[in-house]
């Protein structure tokens, strides 16, 4: 009969041991290589199928991910789907070490007073651009007649819509459209906001003062050249501290917003102090005027634009003064639900 392989190959390597003693331990391993090598095929060759397919979708697997890789590698943002007919698209999530946030802070300490300056010193006026209520009044007062505007809006059967002017998603992966042109009104001096939002940003600063808080809008409408102003000053800030363009890039995206990008833009975002509370930081989050903005201006229209909690949905940090136009009838939803506006705009 004749002899299987196995039998072959040990009978050959066992003459070779016998003549050559000294060979007697390689040869014991070079059998059991080539033995072993030998099952380890023969058990995949009588599987033939089974591995085969498995073959296959592991190429497909490889193939079809080395395809996603590039976008994700080069892109800082991640795409999560929420159902399935559409996604938002949120800022990464990124991990903002210790001594960076120490830095965040003694920047955001002096950013307080850059802030409250730097209009002044960009257009050389002798007082940066702040008006309470009373100088605004002072100057337009036929916007008097606004603070009878009526607050508060019923949600109830109220049907949203995508394209409404008002719910315009613009953040960091939605820049503002191209060509997108909005007809401004004069708050005061060279403040200016979309015109159709002052009935109620007046109402809003109104009934504030009703309440004894005294708000102050700081930094409404940018331009362009103004946005790019402010986030260049930021990158600079941050590579004065030692941070790479690419980190402080990163950082500076995440309090001031990449130019062509920003709510600012808009002509729909506002910034608001109080008379005693001049700094835009967290703490203005626990001044009566904080708190009042918080609870009663969706009353108005506006939202919180950047809470706390969302940062990984909106990519900016907490920011309790920013205050964005959306209408009454989106501000109370988003306001009751405790949700952002990219969350909002998801559900519709
Ligand atoms: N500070 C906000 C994010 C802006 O610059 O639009
Ligand atoms: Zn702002």
């Amino acid at each position: 009969m004749e002899k299987s392989f196995r039998e072959k190959v040990l009978s050959k390597f066992r003459e070779i041991a016998k003549k050559h003693k000294f060979l007697k331990v390689p040869t014991v391993v070079c059998a059991t290589v080539i033995l072993g090598v030998y099952d380890f095929v023969q058990y995949f060759a009588s599987n033939g199928k089974r591995y085969a397919s498995l073959v296959v979708l592991m190429l497909f697997f490889t193939i079809s991910s080395s395809f996603c890789f590039p976008a994700f590698a080069n892109s800082d943002v991640q795409t999560v789907e929420y159902n399935y007919d559409s996604q938002v698209e949120l800022a990464m999530d990124e991990a903002v070490s210790i001594s960076e946030m120490d830095m965040l802070d003694d920047d955001m300490d002096e950013m307080s007073e850059e802030y409250e300056y730097e209009d002044a010193e960009r257009q050389g006026m002798a007082d940066a651009d702040k008006y309470t209520l009373d100088e605004i009044l002072e100057e337009n007062d036929s916007f008097a007649h606004f603070s009878e505007s009526q607050a508060s809006a019923g949600t109830e059967e109220y049907v949203f819509d995508k394209d409404d002017w008002r719910l315009i998603l613009v953040n960091k992966q939605h820049p503002l459209p191209e060509g997108y042109t909005v007809e401004l009104e004069t708050i005061k001096g060279n403040m200016q906001c979309d015109a159709r939002i002052i009935g109620d940003l007046i109402a809003m600063f109104q009934a504030a003062s009703e309440d004894g808080v005294n708000l102050i809008v700081c930094s409404p409408y940018r331009d362009m050249s103004r946005q790019e102003w402010l986030f260049e000053r930021k990158i600079k800030t941050y590579m004065g501290k030692g941070m790479s363009y690419m980190e402080a890039y990163s950082l500076a995206s995440q309090i001031v917003m990449v130019p062509g990008a920003s709510e600012h833009q808009l002509g729909l975002a506002i910034d608001i102090i109080s008379d005693n509370y001049a700094s835009l930081d967290e703490g203005f989050a626990n001044t009566e005027a904080g708190k009042w903005l918080a609870e009663h201006s969706y009353e108005y229209g506006f939202i919180l634009r950047y809470p706390q909690g969302k940062e990984y949905i909106t990519g900016v940090e907490y920011e309790p003064w920013h205050f964005r136009y959306v209408g009454k009838e989106a501000a109370a939803v988003i306001t009751k639900d405790g949700i952002c506006l990219e969350e909002f705009i998801e559900g519709l």
